[in-house]
């Protein structure tokens, strides 16, 4: 027998569906709740909320697990590469190999953008910062393809969207950075692999052929798969929140691109590399600024640390700590930041305030570090999150449109005054 909540209002009771995902999630669907009662819930930060049902990502807090359609982070950060990984999210299945030539060679074939465009870049200013650039340029790529102005239009050019826009994010965020340097753009070059072609346009100039170090190379793999999806987050919310109402794809991209610009989102990597140079900066003492981080009358918070979901730890974390110790070994890269980076790390674990709240390092306290150690300057910190995430904003918007999802519209609890005189203007 389907399990019944009940909830009891003004002496009423009313049932409502329990909701059973396939990992034995629990949901109480309260979607009739206004209709039949005239109550909302009130959630801010969406907490508690469900917003949809979805089949691409399961993530489990209190025992740190995250799989991709089923697979274990682990296992995928170990034995695939990031092309697999996005293919697997969007379509739902491990490509075979031919699936993945023909996948590989589509965004291959459509990694140029269009030469307009980089007249778009040049009128940024030199200090622009890149997520900036690159919400924008993603939007901007809506005005080069109007057929992608129609999200329904069919499948066939629902995948050719969202390929073009795979193949060209690389480029466009790698032009951001040049463009910062005020350097030549480097084109893609398509003999290399995703990752390759995307460290190519970053680190090559005409005069110079950028050198591929595999060592890089498998650590970027490994952070862009990381990265890829981590369901109903708040730049992924809003990827399906503005696709719901049906704008296009790139539009939809590009405010999530946004939304993750934030510290508390994916703008944490950056914020973490500012904190560690601060505290450097400052003499280094360690206990300082985790007390600092522990008044409440200091808005210092520790960046890199603690987690909306994860309350144990963050298996990410995990993965990316050891790949951080194996790159910075064999790049024979010695960093103080590293060093005040594992003292802290130490000190907020063994300190009561950070474990009683549970806030364990996440995933960006030590991504900053290997971006560092790769030679990704701090501003495209949260760029390179960006490229990660792609593939999951990707898959959430196709599933969001596939499932035919009506337009997102939460409701409020008004706390304002209730009715006052209109006085006119001489008389205020
Ligand atoms: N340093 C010091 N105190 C903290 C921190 C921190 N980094 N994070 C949370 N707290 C405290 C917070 O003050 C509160 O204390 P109290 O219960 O005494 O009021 C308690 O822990 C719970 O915090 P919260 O803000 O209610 O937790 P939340 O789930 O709303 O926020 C968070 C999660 C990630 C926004 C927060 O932990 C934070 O601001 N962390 C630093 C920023 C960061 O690293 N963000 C990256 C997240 S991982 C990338 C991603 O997936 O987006």
């Amino acid at each position: 027998m389907s399990e019944i909540a009940k909830i009891e209002i003004e002496g009423k009771q009313y049932e409502f569906p329990v909701v059973t995902g396939t990992e034995n999630e629990k949901a109480i669907d309260i979607s009739k709740l206004r209709s039949s009662t005239g109550y909302i819930t009130l959630d801010p930060g969406y907490k508690n909320t469900g917003a949809t049902t979805s089949s691409i990502t399961f993530l489990n807090g209190e025992e740190g697990i995250l799989k991709y359609r089923g697979y274990s982070i682990e296992d995928l950060a170990e034995k695939a590469t990031f092309l697999e990984v996005a293919y697997l999210l969007i379509y739902g299945d491990l490509p075979n190999k031919s699936e993945l030539d023909v996948f590989t060679a589509t965004i291959t074939k459509h990694t140029l953008v269009h030469e307009d465009m980089k007249q778009f870049f040049e009128a940024y200013p030199a200090k622009a910062h890149p997520m900036g650039v690159l919400s924008s340029m993603v939007c901007s790529l809506s005005t080069f393809y109007p057929e992608s102005l129609d999200p329904n239009r069919s499948h066939e050019a629902k995948d050719l969207t969202m390929m073009r826009l795979i193949a060209k994010l690389p480029t466009l965020a790698a032009w951001s950075y040049k463009n910062a340097m005020r350097h030549p753009f480097m084109y893609p070059k398509n003999d290399f692999d995703y990752c390759e072609n995307f460290l190519h346009m970053m680190f090559a100039m005409p005069t110079e052929e950028y050198k591929v170090d595999p060592v890089v190379v498998n650590a970027l793999n490994k952070l862009l798969i990381l990265h890829a999806d981590h369901e109903q987050n708040c730049s992924t919310s809003t990827v399906r929140i503005v696709g719901s109402s049906q704008a296009n794809l790139f539009a939809s991209i590009s405010a999530g691109i946004s939304a993750l610009w934030g510290p508390l989102h994916g703008g944490a990597n950056q914020a973490v590399i500012e904190m560690l140079e601060r505290i450097h900066q400052d003499g280094g003492d360690i206990d300082k600024w985790v007390e600092k981080a522990k008044d409440k009358d200091d808005s210092f918070r520790l960046m890199g640390f603690g987690h909306r979901v994860y309350k144990n730890f963050d298996p990410r974390a995990r993965i990316i700590k050891k790949a951080c110790d194996d790159v910075l070994d064999k790049l024979n890269i010695e960093d103080p930041l590293l060093d005040i980076a594992k003292k802290l790390e130490k000190v907020a674990l063994e300190d009561e305030y950070f474990k009683d709240r549970n806030l364990y390092p996440n995933v960006d306290f030590y991504s900053g570090i290997i971006y560092r150690a790769l030679g990704i300057p701090t501003e495209m910190f949260t760029v390179m999150f960006a490229l990660g995430r792609l593939p999951g904003w990707v898959a959430q918007w196709k599933e969001m449109t596939e499932n035919k999802e009506p337009i997102g519209r939460p409701r409020q609890i008004y706390t304002g005054i209730v009715k006052r005189e209109f006085v006119e203007l001489e008389k205020r």
